[in-house]
Parts: C-alpha cells; sequence; structure tokens
C-alpha cells in the first residue's frame, strides 16, 4: 500500500501521455503560441509501462490516461492493452475531448478500457468552435455515440461559463440523461493560460439555474470524489465540481505521471521528481525509491489555495492532465 507523509492512501495514478492536443480551448491553451516538448524526450510506452507495473505491484488500483488529448498519440490502444493484461481488475479510464473516438472507442474497449469523461461544454456548433477554437462539435458527438455503442461507460464533463453555456445546462443535463450518461459540471479554474476574458459559474449558480426546471436534492460525495452529487425529482445523479469552495485535498488519493516522466504529488509541477533516468536504465528499485520520495513530499494542501487570492493559478491543465 502506498501512503504518503499526511496518511493518506494513494491509490490512483493519472499518466498524461502527451501535452499536444488537437483542441485549444481557451479554458486550458495559452493563447500565445508555445512550443511542446519534443517527442524524443517522452518516455515511450514501454517505459511508462515499467513504471506502471511498480505502481500497481505497489497498490495503485485505478490509472487515468489523460493529455493533453491522450488520443493524438499513437497507439494509445495498445498502451491501454499493456495495462489491463497486467492487470485486468484495474479500474482503468481515460479523459478525452472525444475528436478521435470514432475511431478509437472500439479499440479502446477490445483493450481493456472501462470508462471515460469527455468534455460536452455545449451542443451548439458555433460555441463549441468559439471554445475549442476549431470545427469540433460534430466530430465529438459522433465520437460520443461510438463510445456508447462500444459499451464503454461515459462521464460528461461540463466547464459552466457565463454567457456562453448557461442557457444549456439544463438541456446538456437532458442529454446527458437520454445517453443513461452522468453529467459533471465543473467550476471554471482560472489560470494564466487560459483566456482572460472567461467568467465562470459558481456551483450555486448551476444549482439555480437546474432548480428552476427541477427540484434537485444533494447526495452527497463519494470517498476521494472531487464531485458533489446531486439528484433530480426522476432519480437521475449529476455532480458538480467546486474547487473555489473545496479543495480536496483531505482525501486526495492521487499522483500524477507526465510523458517525460516527472512523477507530480499535486496539481503542480514544484515537488515533482523525474523517474526517467531509473526508467531509462530499467533500474526498478530506483524508480520504487523516486515513488516513495514523492509521496513523502506530497504536500497537504495544494497551491491553487494561495493562488485563490487573487483568483488565478499558474496551473497548466494541459501539461498535468487536469
Ligand atoms: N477549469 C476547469 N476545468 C478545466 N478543464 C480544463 N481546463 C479547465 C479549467 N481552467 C477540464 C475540461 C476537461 C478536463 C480535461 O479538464 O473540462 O473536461
Ligand atoms: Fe485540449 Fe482538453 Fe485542453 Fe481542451 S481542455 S485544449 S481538449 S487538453
Amino acid at each position: 500500500m502506498l501512503i504518503d507523509g499526511y496518511g493518506r492512501v494513494v491509490d490512483y495514478l493519472r499518466i498524461s501521455v502527451t501535452q499536444r492536443c488537437n483542441f485549444r480551448c481557451k479554458y486550458c491553451m495559452p493563447k500565445t503560441p508555445f512550443s511542446w516538448v519534443p517527442h524524443e524526450n517522452l518516455l515511450s510506452y514501454e517505459e511508462l509501462f515499467l513504471f506502471v507495473k511498480v505502481a500497481i505491484d505497489e497498490g495503485v488500483k485505478k490509472i487515468r490516461i489523460t493529455g493533453g488529448e491522450p488520443l493524438v498519440r499513437k497507439d494509445i490502444d495498445k498502451f491501454i492493452k499493456m495495462i489491463s493484461d497486467y492487470a485486468p481488475d484495474i479500474d482503468l479510464a481515460l479523459t478525452t475531448n472525444g475528436f478521435f473516438l470514432k475511431h478509437y472507442a472500439k479499440l479502446l474497449k477490445e483493450a481493456g478500457l472501462k470508462r471515460i469523461n469527455m468534455s460536452v461544454d455545449t451542443l451548439v456548433p458555433q460555441k463549441a468552435a468559439m471554445l475549442a477554437q476549431r470545427s469540433v462539435l460534430h466530430e465529438v458527438l459522433e465520437g460520443l455515440e461510438e463510445a456508447l455503442k462500444a459499451g464503454l461507460k461515459v462521464k460528461i464533463n461540463t466547464v459552466a461559463l457565463k454567457g456562453i453555456n448557461d442557457d444549456e445546462l439544463v438541456y446538456l443535463l437532458e442529454f446527458a440523461k437520454e445517453r443513461n450518461c452522468e453529467i459533471r459540471y465543473i467550476e471554471y479554474m482560472e489560470n494564466t493560460h487560459a483566456n482572460d476574458e472567461l467568467v465562470g459559474l459558481r456551483a450555486s449558480e448551476i444549482l439555480d439555474i437546474i432548480s428552476k426546471k427541477y427540484t434537485i436534492k444533494e447526495v452527497g460525495k463519494a470517498p476521494n470524489s472531487p464531485s458533489t452529487s446531486y439528484e433530480i425529482d426522476d432519480g437521475y445523479k449529476f455532480g458538480i465540481i467546486d474547487p473555489h469552495k473545496h479543495d480536496f485535498c483531505d482525501s486526495c488519493n492521487r499522483i500524477r505521471l507526465s510523458a517525460e516522466g516527472l512523477l507530480i504529488p499535486c496539481l503542480y509541477f514544484e515537488e515533482a521528481l523525474s523517474i526517467k533516468d531509473a526508467i531509462k536504465k530499467g533500474d526498478i528499485a530506483a524508480a520504487t525509491e523516486v515513488l516513495r520520495k514523492v509521496l513523502q513530499n506530497k504536500p497537504q494542501k495544494n497551491k491553487w489555495e494561495a493562488a485563490k487570492e487573487n483568483e488565478v493559478s499558474n496551473r497548466a491543465f494541459y501539461q498535468t492532465g487536469g
């Protein structure tokens, strides 16, 4: 079992397989051009898998593949199959923008993937194009249907934004419900990479909008989940992630691995250590040692809290995978 310096059991590993993305979502990506980490700096799937085995052997029970957009990295289904073959019972999930799901859904399911989270912020093509800064909605919705057809469990993530999708929140809920998907509204997290014209809706505002049509009952939080669950009249459940009010740190069970081999214990990079040298040498004992050190250094609280003072943080979602 992996236990950090504050006694929290860590059993959830998020792996960002690339920081590249084919979208430029305004809440995530910088306005000005920036350069990607060159491909040769990335760990290969085989190298990442060496660490995954260590993590699973040490007690990780849940793995989420993220990006950037994970489906832009070639042969991602093969990496998923490596993990699934090694540990078929692991809770194996992926976060995607959905654009390439039409092609990948069946392959991913066959490779052993169990669940996906995908972003649907709007059902209006022009708004989706404005947010992602390219025309995307058609492919995203096709991808969603394909994922459901393939038998993947799907959660929909919606960042709630004033003047952009506040008029669609109920419609999005019904859209998700009809497809047997849970929808989770996410409060926009201000950060220096995002477009500064964006204004997020707070959880209370989201609830106000939905309660105009439905009676809402709070159900509470599942252990280790950042999402608070709510139920409407007919029993359908949706979630809200409200980082402005809750910091989730006390029950945090996760660590992150970046594509270049940085093991990140919290949302920011400062306390991260690299497993790259150990893995390149195939030195499992050294990789395990890095993992132990990172757990020991896992901060009690994230620095979003401090950054909240001026409402902006430096966090780059596309680098750590959210
Ligand atoms: N605030 C809130 N959520 C964000 N995401 C990306 N950037 C932000 C932000 N600034 C979410 C997207 C997606 C997931 C990968 O991260 O909604 O679902
Ligand atoms: Fe890409 Fe996801 Fe960031 Fe949008 S939120 S730009 S889809 S990484």
